[in-house]
């Protein structure tokens, strides 16, 4: 076991990791932030994307040693200042961005990355952008809608499928 000090969704946390613990479960078992889901054991499937140091990760491929003094951000710790959804869950809302939801964390987490990097991404920017991470229920066509919803574009033109 070794000692691990990161600051997650702005609290400081010390915890005892072992070596081969994962940042995902570190998130889930140690913190139980459990909104970050796991999908697969193939880093596939982005059910478990975090803000790292503000760089999209996928928590299954990063042991949790390894964000020593980073600065973590989970789903937990996105919303608005009064606990109100921020622009991207509320879109998600909105356009109905999603189905049983397991994927919707990963999803929202790694939208705020790419209007991070690119604030109006094209339609098939946003598709490109969205390989990393897999839903297996809506057809992804409502949550590219609510990406390009909350870059403030409107998503009448989105192709339908
Ligand atoms: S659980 Fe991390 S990519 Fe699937
Ligand atoms: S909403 Fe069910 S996996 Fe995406």
């Amino acid at each position: 076991m070794t000692e691990v000090t990161m600051t997650v969704n702005g609290k400081s946390v010390r915890r005892a990791v072992r070596g081969n613990e994962l940042l995902v479960e570190f998130l889930r078992e140690q913190l139980r932030l459990t909104g970050t889901h796991v999908g697969c054991d193939t880093s596939q499937c982005g059910a478990c994307c975090v803000h790292v140091n503000g760089e999209l990760v996928k928590a299954c491929s990063m042991f949790a040693a390894e964000a020593e003094g980073a600065e973590v951000t989970t789903i937990e710790g996105v919303a608005n200042a009064d606990g109100s959804l921020n622009v991207i869950q509320q879109a998600f809302q909105d356009h109905h961005g999603l189905q049983c939801g397991f994927c919707t964390p990963g999803m929202v987490m790694s939208a705020a990355s790419l209007l991070k990097e690119n604030p109006k991404p094209t339609e098939a920017e946003v598709r490109h952008w969205l390989q990393g991470n897999i839903c297996r229920c809506t057809g992804y066509h409502n949550i590219v809608k609510a990406i390009m919803a909350a870059s403030g574009q409107d998503v009448a033109t989105v192709a339908a499928e």
